[in-house]
């Protein structure tokens, strides 16, 4: 079939919320799910609803659904073969479940690296291990940008370092963060990497082998699936001869059964199921399959079966090429405002940032502005956005925070100007 992306109307009405009376610019906070995604949960939950492994029909299929998602998410990140990715409620979650094995393996005066740009859950589940004798090293922003700089982190490495925590997207700058550099800096000083990806994801297609990632997070309600966390972990980093990792599932689950010695009580199952719906999304964003709603479950099946990074790519391209111009679009509206100070680049291209803004008024509150758009029906949100320490660092009042506009493939320019020409008159 050739490749030929969907009309950005065609892509809208996969999304049945998207003709809702608000409009969504706070999907940073979460996205949207295409109907294939509602429909595979719906699917399991009436057909396939019983426990993994037991040999009857039902159990067979749920049992081939679960190892279907994950299969799938190695396999779009471009992780497989290379390492497993474990699937669970939440990244913070994850995350946790991540550090306490790591922390089994920490001696006092090992340093692990922490960012201060980072939403708190890459930082709060690293800071645990202080009381288990880990030194803790910060990696700084520049107050006045915000931003983070190598040269700051090649100053805090040492032959110490286990682990370098950071962000590859700030969930509240929208700025782009050199991961590879950051990777290579870090692999040079003997540490592993753990990269929060969950604001990048929802924008660019994740390829943890060209970074290098030892370890990978994001969110995947956050990528237009169920609400569900998921970390991408190298199989040398888990099993590295000096601090091999072991997951905390029960003593009888082998350390080697990854992901599942990593997932307490399992993953979600319908969650898994809706996963799996999200192949056929990137099918058709990659102009791979016609952008039709009604799919059946066999054929969401054999999707989720067919696609892989190749096609993923294509689709997040796709993604990126619609949100350019909304992207682009919001900058420019924002510039025009004297008093307004964007909290984040300036640049609008797409090798910068992400389709996410953050911005203050020199006079008017945050919580006013958040006010002007619920009134004309467009759903925005003020805070810090649990990047408590990123605001604190630039001198800003994490209560009320920063105004956040949030965009992803499926907003649209006339939707920003909506925004804008209801900001308009009290930003002046
Ligand atoms: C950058 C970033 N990291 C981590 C998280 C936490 O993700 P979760 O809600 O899956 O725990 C978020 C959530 O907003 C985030 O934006």
């Amino acid at each position: 079939m050739p490749a030929v992306a969907p009309s950005p109307a065609a892509i809208r009405s996969l999304y049945p919320a998207l003709t809702a009376p608000t409009i969504l610019l706070e999907n940073a906070g979460g996205s949207q799910v295409p109907r294939f995604v509602a429909d595979a949960v719906r699917h399991h939950l009436l057909n396939d609803c019983v426990q993994l492994g037991a040999g009857y029909p039902a159990s067979v299929r749920a049992t081939e659904t679960v190892e279907r998602a994950h299969r799938l998410m190695d396999r779009i990140i471009h992780g497989e073969g290379l390492g497993r990715v474990v699937l669970g409620a939440s990244s913070t979650a994850l995350m946790h479940v991540l550090a306490q094995a790591i922390g089994r393996t920490i001696r006092p005066g090992d340093e692990i690296v922490v960012c201060d740009q980072g939403h708190e859950s890459n930082i709060g589940a690293w800071l645990s291990l202080e009381r288990l004798g880990a030194r803790i090293r910060w990696w700084k922003v520049d107050p006045a940008t915000g931003s983070l700089q190598l040269e700051t982190l090649r100053a805090v490495l040492s032959e110490r370092t286990r682990l370098v925590a950071f962000p590859h997207v700030s969930n509240l700058l929208g700025e782009i963060v050199d991961a590879e550099g950051a990777t290579r800096l870090a692999h040079e000083a003997g540490a592993k990497v753990f990269i929060d990806g969950v604001a990048l994801a929802p924008h660019r297609a994740i390829d943890v082998r060209a970074w290098s990632a030892d370890f990978y997070a994001w969110s995947t309600y956050k990528v237009y699936g169920p609400h569900m966390g998921a970390i991408f972990c190298r199989f040398d980093a888990l099993d590295d001869p000096v601090h091999p990792l072991e997951g905390p599932n029960h003593f009888f689950i082998l350390r080697s059964e990854v992901p599942y010695k990593f997932e307490l009580g399992g993953a979600s199952h319908e969650g898994c199921a809706g996963l799996c719906g999200l192949a056929r999304l990137l099918e058709v964003l990659a102009g791979e399959a016609p952008a039709e709603a009604e799919v059946d479950a066999a054929s969401l099946a054999a999707s989720a079966d067919r696609v892989g990074f190749e096609t993923a790519s294509r689709a997040f391209a796709a993604m990126t090429a619609l949100e350019a111009p909304v992207q682009s679009r919001l900058l420019d509206r924002l510039a025009a405002h004297r008093r307004v100070r964007l909290v984040g680049p300036r640049a609008t291209s797409t090798e910068a940032r992400v389709a996410t803004v953050s911005f203050l008024h020199a006079t008017r509150d945050p919580r006013e502005i958040v006010a002007a758009a619920r009134a004309a029906g467009i759903g925005i949100r003020h805070g810090h956005m649990y990047a408590h320490r990123l605001v604190t660092a630039m001198g800003i009042a994490p209560d009320p925070g920063v105004v956040r506009v949030s965009a992803v493939h499926y907003n649209t320019a006339e939707e920003v100007d909506r925004l804008m020409d209801a900001l308009d008159p009290i930003l002046a």
